[in-house]
C-alpha cells in the first residue's frame, strides 16, 4: 500500500468516525427492522411540496451571495412518523437556487452537523477550488477539538493532513454559471461518506436559466416544478435506515418525491413542465404514466434538447436529469394519473399521482419544432479516445459486495490523475461495463464538461438521451462512448461512478485538465 493511499484512507477514516458519532446520535439503527412504509403508510394523501426558492442575503455588480448552513431537524417524510434528516438549511430536499446564466453565484456553505461536509454542484462548469474535492472538507462548528484530534490519530502525525488540517469550518463556493439553463443539482460529496450525508438529505436543486429558455412558451411559475426522486428505508421509529449493503450501495422500499413518500399533486387541465432527478444513492428508475401516454422530453441533464420528443419510457440512472411536458388537458376533470417506475412491482414501483382538477386551459403557444441549437460534436474532432473500465477490484472479483470498486483495476487516489486532457481538446471517451452476474448498474459522471453520447454497444442512443448530458446509465455488459470538451478551466477535477456507495469505495478517478 502506498503511502498516499494510506492518507486517504485514514481521511475517510476520519470522516467516517464523525459519521458513527452522528448516526447514533440520531438514532438511526442499522438492524433489521419490519419495513413500516410498505406495510402501513398510506398512499397519495400527502401534498407534494415544492422545495421553496433560496433568496440571496445579498447582491452586487459580481453576482448572488446565497448563505446555506448544513443542519440537523426533522422532517415528516411518511405521514405520522418524524425523521431527522441532515438537510441545508435544515430541509430535505434544500432550498432550490436559481440562477441566470452570465451571473456568478456565491454560496457560503457552514457545517452545523457534527461530520464533515463537502458541497458539490453536479452538472456544474465550475473552477476547481469550487467544485468540491472530496477531501477539501468543511468542518462541523463547535466540534473543532473532536474532529482534529481524532483525524489526528488516524493520520499519526499532523504533518499529512495539511488539506484537512487547514479546518474550515465554512465555504465560500463561486459558480460562474457561465454555461446554458439546465437543471443542476446540489449535494454533499465527502470523502468515503457521501452515500450516508446523502441518503440523510443533503441535496437540492440548482437552476440555471437563460434568455434563449425564456424565449419559448414553456410552462413557468407554479406550472414549472422541480420532482427529486429518491429511494429511502425507515426504521419503525421514523429515522432513516441507512443499509449500504456492504458496498453495494443503499436502496430503498420506498420512493421519495421532494422529500414525501407517495404525494399527490393536484394540477390543472393544462400543460406543466417537470424537471426529475433521480438523487437515489443505487437505485435506477425507468419513469412512464399509467395513462401510457408518452412524456414530451425537451432537456437532458445539460438542458434543452434540438428538439422535443415523445418517449413513452425514460430510464433514469443515479443523477440523471431530464425534463418533461405532460399536458393534462388530454384528461378529464376528476381523472388521476400515476407516475410510475416499470422497473418494479409493488411499492417501489409507484412514484406519485396527479389529481386533474378545472376547466381545460390552452392559452399557451405552441411548442416549436426546434428548441434549441446544440452543436454536434464528431469523432474527427476528437484528439484521443479514453477508455475506462467499470468494476469490482478484479483480485477481489468473486467476493460481494466486492470491497473495493475500481475504474481501470485502480481505486481512487487523489494524489494521481489517471488523464490529463488539454484545454480545449475533444476527447472520446470509453465507458465499458464486462459483463456481471450482480448487474448493478454504474452510472460514470464526468465532473466539468457536459458530453454528448455518440453510441451505446455500436448503436444510436435513447431517445431520451440525445442532449448534453454529464451522466449517463451504464448497465452490464455497457459499452458506451461519450464525446466532450475540456474547456474553461484547467484543474483537477474527478469522473466517478454515481451509485454514491461506489463512489465511497472507491470508483472514483482523478483527472487534470492541464
Ligand atoms: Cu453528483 Cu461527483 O457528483
Ligand atoms: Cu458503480
Amino acid at each position: 500500500m502506498t503511502k498516499t493511499i494510506k492518507r486517504r484512507d485514514a481521511l475517510k477514516l476520519a470522516l467516517g468516525g464523525g459519521v458513527t458519532t452522528a448516526l447514533q446520535a440520531c438514532g438511526s439503527r442499522l438492524s433489521h427492522e419490519a419495513h413500516i412504509i410498505t406495510e402501513t403508510a398510506p398512499r397519495f394523501e400527502a401534498a407534494l411540496p415544492i422545495p421553496p426558492v433560496l433568496e440571496p442575503a445579498h447582491s452586487d455588480e459580481l453576482g448572488d451571495y446565497y448563505e446555506i448552513e448544513a443542519r440537523e431537524s426533522t422532517a415528516t417524510i411518511v405521514p405520522g412518523k418524524h425523521t431527522t434528516i441532515w438537510g441545508y438549511n435544515g430541509i430535505f430536499p434544500g432550498p432550490t437556487i436559481k440562477a441566470t446564466r452570465g451571473r456568478a453565484t456565491h454560496v457560503r456553505f457552514t457545517n452545523r452537523l457534527q461530520t464533515p461536509v463537502v458541497a458539490h454542484l453536479h452538472g456544474g462548469h465550475t473552477p476547481p477550488d469550487s467544485d468540491g474535492w472530496p477531501s477539501d472538507v468543511i468542518f462541523p462548528v463547535g466540534h473543532q477539538a473532536s474532529v482534529t484530534s481524532m483525524a489526528m490519530a488516524h493520520m499519526g502525525h499532523s504533518g499529512e493532513i495539511a488539506e484537512a488540517a487547514a479546518l474550515k469550518y465554512e465555504h465560500n463556493y463561486t459558480y460562474p454559471n457561465d454555461r446554458r439553463a439546465a437543471t443542476l443539482w446540489y449535494h454533499d460529496h465527502a470523502m468515503g461518506a457521501t452515500g450516508h450525508n446523502v441518503y440523510m438529505g443533503l441535496a437540492g436543486f440548482y437552476l440555471v436559466e437563460d434568455e434563449d429558455e425564456r424565449s419559448l412558451p414553456l410552462p413557468s411559475g407554479r406550472y414549472d416544478i422541480p420532482l427529486m426522486l429518491c429511494a429511502r428505508q425507515f426504521n419503525d421509529d421514523g429515522s432513516f435506515r441507512y443499509n449500504p449493503h456492504g458496498h453495494a450501495g443503499a436502496e430503498g422500499d420506498v420512493i421519495l418525491v421532494n422529500g414525501v413518500a407517495w404525494p399527490a399533486l393536484q394540477v390543472e387541465r393544462r400543460r406543466y413542465r417537470f424537471r426529475i432527478l433521480n438523487a437515489s444513492n443505487a437505485t435506477t428508475f425507468t419513469l412512464a404514466l399509467s395513462s401510457a401516454l408518452p412524456f414530451l422530453q425537451i432537456a437532458t441533464d445539460g438542458g434543452l434538447m434540438a428538439r422535443p420528443a415523445e418517449v413513452p419510457r425514460i430510464s433514469m440512472a443515479m443523477a440523471e436529469r431530464v425534463e418533461v411536458l405532460i399536458d393534462f388537458s388530454a384528461y378529464a376533470k376528476g381523472d388521476s394519473v400515476f407516475l410510475r417506475n416499470t422497473e418494479k412491482h409493488g411499492p417501489l414501483g409507484d412514484i406519485m399521482r396527479f389529481d386533474i382538477t378545472g376547466p381545460a386551459v390552452s392559452d399557451y403557444g405552441e411548442l416549436p419544432d426546434h428548441l434549441s441549437v446544440i452543436e454536434a460534436l464528431t469523432p474527427e474532432a476528437a484528439v484521443r479516445t479514453r477508455t475506462f473500465t467499470f468494476g469490482p477490484r478484479s483480485e477481489l472479483k468473486f467476493h460481494y459486495p466486492p470491497i473495493y470498486w475500481a475504474i481501470n483495476g485502480k481505486r481512487f487516489d487523489p494524489d494521481h490523475a489517471q488523464a490529463n486532457p488539454r484545454l480545449g481538446d475533444v476527447e472520446i471517451w470509453r465507458f465499458v461495463y464486462e459483463k456481471s452476474p450482480w448487474k448493478q448498474t454504474h452510472p460514470p459522471h464526468i465532473h466539468l464538461v457536459n458530453f454528448q453520447i455518440l453510441d451505446r454497444n455500436g448503436q444510436a442512443p435513447y431517445p431520451h438521451e440525445r442532449g448534453w448530458k454529464d451522466t449517463l446509465r451504464l448497465d452490464s455488459g455497457g459499452d458506451v462512448r461519450v464525446i466532450m470538451r475540456f474547456d474553461g478551466y484547467r484543474g483537477r477535477y474527478l469522473m466517478h461512478c454515481h451509485n454514491l456507495e461506489h463512489e465511497d469505495y472507491d470508483m472514483m478517478m482523478r483527472f487534470d485538465v492541464v
